[in-house]
């Protein structure tokens, strides 16, 4: 189990979890955690019997108690927002925490069909005895609802209209007919969906009405605070330096400040003191992109640098980050760093290393 690249949520806080269950405040059927300990668990804080209890997403707690309530009731959970806004990160934290398992995920594409939703056939099974239950291959869906559990559906809206509305009948009337076998699935108290989608792909198969009622919105934004942007990356790149046996650097938060202000500036369209317009690339410059962007150089400084993390290591992961597009993104780069790094003492470095790599 140690050699695991990545644990589940519930397996990597299973100490916190286990405290947040001592709360014996009511619980919904089917629910590991009471809906307060859900949002601690998420929010950080303390358990009943003082332990402390790490926050995972920082943000507004009014939008996190609007979620976990929403699970609370037979309508469906949709975690709307732009790449990079912990969406799948709140997903899975969610469903550790409600069900005690994140592991019940699709994630839907232009290729998810039917069969990947609502259940498969085992084809040796099928044709040697017909069909019959055990020859059914369940689906994460599937077996969310015959356990009462959480099913986690990424990327809604890639997947066609027409497989989307597969859901319908199990979100209206929390069963799957299984016309094969003339049965259906019906499902247990604690089952419901989390899904997320990314306001981007907005248009591209749009929920139909139909389905759109049966979820309730949950839009999580950028950080709108440029303090608790660096506190989220910082947190989050220590967490991850720690995961990845890298040692975090001492000039850390220094540099998450500097490239959270490159990021803010470039993706606000103006520099922080609102004096310069400054043009915006077509990539997201997203939160996660900047935890991407210290990841990468904090790894680059342990291996190539001595440990010391510096705009040389940085400069290149910034500039993948921000230029997407070789043309566009590079000539909107080239500006914001003759028109605005270029004057700024304290960025002379990335100015330096940047304009070298453009
Ligand atoms: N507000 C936030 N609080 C905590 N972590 C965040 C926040 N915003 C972004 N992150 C981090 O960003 C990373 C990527 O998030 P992810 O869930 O993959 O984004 P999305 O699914 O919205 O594209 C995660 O490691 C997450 O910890
Ligand atoms: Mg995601």
């Amino acid at each position: 189990m140690s050699d695991m690249l990545r644990r589940p949520a519930e397996q990597d806080h299973a100490v916190e979890l286990e405290a947040l269950a001592a709360d014996d405040s009511p619980k919904p059927k089917g629910w590991a955690l009471s809906p307060q300990a859900v949002v601690t668990y998420l929010l950080g804080g303390e358990a009943p019997n003082g332990a402390q209890i790490s926050a995972k997403y920082v943000g507004d707690q009014r939008l996190i108690e609007t979620a976990v309530a929403t699970l609370a009731t037979d309508r469906a959970l949709l975690l709307l927002g732009v790449p990079g806004t912990a969406k799948s990160w709140v997903s899975e934290h969610l469903a550790a925490a409600v069900a005690g398992d994140s592991t019940m995920v699709i994630q839907c594409t232009a290729g998810t069909d039917e069969n990947q939703i609502r259940y498969g056939w085992n084809y040796a099974q099928l044709l040697a005895d017909g069909p019959s239950r055990s020859a059914l291959v369940p689906t994460p869906l599937f077996r969310a609802m015959e356990s009462g559990k959480l099913c986690r559906l990424e990327e809604l809206t890639r997947m066609g209209s027409d497989v989307q509305d597969t859901l319908i009948t199990v979100l209206s009337e929390k069963m799957l007919p299984i016309p094969e076998l003339n049965d259906a699935v019906y499902a247990a108290r604690g089952f419901n969906v989390i899904a997320t989608a990314n306001n981007r792909d907005k248009g591209v198969n749009e929920l139909s009405s139909a389905l759109k009622r049966r979820f309730n919105v949950v839009v999580l934004p950028l950080p709108d605070d440029m303090e608790q942007e660096i506190a989220i990356v910082s947190k989050r790149v220590s967490e991850m330096a720690q995961s990845l046996e890298l040692p975090a650097p001492k000039n850390l938060v220094d540099e998450v400040r500097r490239v959270v202000a490159i990021f803010r500036e470039l993706r606000g369209g103006e520099t922080l003191d609102g004096k310069v317009a400054v043009k915006t690339p077509s990539s997201t410059l997203s939160t996660a992109e900047a935890i991407a962007v210290m990841i990468g150089g904090i790894s680059q400084a342990a291996f190539f640098n001595g440990g010391a993390l510096s705009s040389d290591g940085l400069s290149p992961n910034l500039l993948g980050a921000i230029v997407k597009d070789p043309v566009q993104d590079k000539a909107v780069l080239e500006e914001y760093l003759e028109t605005v790094l270029k004057k700024r003492g304290d960025f002379a470095d990335y100015y330096t290393t940047l304009s070298d790599l453009v």
